[in-house]
C-alpha cells in the first residue's frame, strides 16, 4: 500500500512537503494523460458521496468529472437533499455513507463537521471547504505555479486579500509547507488568526519560507512572482458589506497596483468565483444597495498575459483526481 491509502485530505497541514509535491507531480501526468486521452480508471466501480452544503462551480465540477474519469460514480448530495443538519447529526450520517460509498468529499459550514465526518466514516473524507480551510484548492494553486515557473523553488507569492479566510489559512500553511516564501497583504483588522501564523511560521522554520503578514499592498506585490487575490466578503458577511469593502479598497489589484511588480514574468491567481466586471447583474445590485463598487481586481488584469485563473480552475479537476486515486486506488508510489 502508499502512503496515501486511506488517508483522508481535511488539512494541507497533515502532508508533508514530499507528498505535496507528489501529488503536484501525479496531477501533471494525470494531466497529460487527460490531454492524450489515455484511460486512468484507478477507482473502477466505487462510489463517492459529494456532500455540498453551500453552491459551488469547480469543486462540484472537479469532482464529478474525476470520478467519471476515473471509472468510480459520484452521488450528489446538495443541502436540500440529506437530512444532515436538519434530522441527522454528522455521526449517524458518517456511519451510514460510510457503509456505501468508498469516499466522501464535504463542503459545508464548519471544519468541525468535516473532522468528525472523517473520524467515524471510516473511508477518506477530502475537505472541499469549509470555514477555515480549502485544501484541495491548494494543490491546483501550487500546481499552477509550478507548470508556469517549473518550480516552486525560490518563489514568493503576495495574497491580497483579507488574512482571516480559508483561503487564506490555508495558503498560508501550505506555502510554508512547501518552502514557497509568502506574504498577506490586509488591513490591521483583518490580519490573519495568530495562531494559524505561528503555525505557518513554525513550518516555515522547517522549509527555510518567509511567511509575512504587511498592511501596505505595494510592499507585497513588489517582489512577488505571483499575486493572489479573493473576495472581499464571503457568502454570510454580506451584514458587514460596505464596512468590509471601505477596508479592502487599498488592496484592489488594478493596474497601478501591479506597476509594482518587478519581475516582468508574474503570474496572477484567483481561486474564483471573480468579482471583476462592473456591467454584471450582481456588481450593479452592490452599486444600487451600497452606493459602492467592491471589485477585488479590475478587468484589465483579469484578462491580461499574466492571468492563469482558468489554468487553475482547470487544475482543480487534475489535482482532485490525483487526491482520490492516491487515497482509494491500488498505486505504486515511491516512498515519499
Ligand atoms: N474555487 C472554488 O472553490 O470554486 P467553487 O466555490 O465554485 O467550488
Amino acid at each position: 500500500h502508499s502512503v496515501f491509502q486511506g488517508r483522508h485530505l481535511l488539512s494541507t497541514r497533515d502532508y508533508t512537503k514530499d507528498e505535496l509535491m507528489w501529488l503536484i507531480g501525479f496531477s501533471e501526468h494525470l494531466k497529460d494523460l487527460k490531454r492524450r486521452r489515455v484511460p486512468h480508471r484507478y477507482l473502477e466501480g466505487r462510489n463517492i458521496a459529494l456532500i455540498f452544503e453551500k453552491t459551488s462551480t469547480r469543486t462540484r465540477a472537479a469532482f464529478t468529472t474525476a470520478c467519471i474519469d476515473l471509472g468510480a460514480h459520484p452521488e450528489y448530495l446538495g443541502k436540500g437533499d440529506i437530512q444532515l443538519g436538519k434530522k441527522e447529526t454528522v455521526l449517524d450520517t458518517a456511519k451510514v455513507l460510510g457503509s456505501m460509498f468508498d469516499g466522501i468529499e464535504f463542503r459545508g459550514f464548519k471544519q468541525q463537521h468535516v473532522e468528525e465526518l472523517a473520524e467515524h466514516a471510516g473511508v477518506p473524507v477530502w475537505n472541499g471547504l469549509t470555514d477555515r480551510e480549502h485544501p484541495t484548492q491548494m494543490l491546483a494553486d501550487f500546481m499552477t505555479m509550478k507548470e508556469h515557473f517549473g518550480t516552486l523553488e525560490g518563489l514568493t507569492l503576495a495574497y491580497c486579500g483579507q488574512g482571516r479566510n480559508n483561503v487564506q489559512n490555508s495558503l498560508m500553511i501550505t506555502a510554508a509547507i512547501l518552502g514557497v516564501n509568502y506574504v498577506n497583504a490586509t488591513p490591521a483588522e483583518l490580519e490573519p488568526d495568530p495562531a494559524v501564523l505561528e503555525l505557518a511560521q513554525g513550518l516555515a522554520a522547517a522549509s527555510g519560507a518567509t511567511i509575512r503578514v504587511t498592511n501596505d499592498p505595494v510592499d507585497a506585490v513588489r517582489d512577488a512572482d505571483a499575486v493572489y487575490t479573493n473576495v472581499w466578503a464571503a457568502m454570510g458577511e454580506e451584514a458587514h458589506f460596505a464596512e468590509r469593502v471601505r477596508l479592502m479598497r487599498p488592496y484592489q489589484v488594478n493596474a497601478e497596483l501591479i506597476a509594482h511588480i518587478k519581475n516582468p514574468n508574474w503570474i496572477f491567481l484567483h481561486c474564483l468565483p471573480a468579482f471583476h466586471n462592473a456591467e454584471t447583474d450582481y456588481a450593479r445590485d452592490i452599486q444600487e444597495k451600497h452606493g459602492i463598487s467592491a471589485m477585488e481586481v479590475t478587468d484589465d488584469v483579469f484578462f491580461c498575459e499574466h492571468a492563469r485563473q482558468f489554468q487553475q480552475a482547470e487544475n482543480r479537476m487534475h489535482t482532485i483526481k490525483a487526491v482520490m486515486a492516491a487515497s482509494l486506488g491500488e498505486l505504486y508510489v515511491p516512498r515519499v
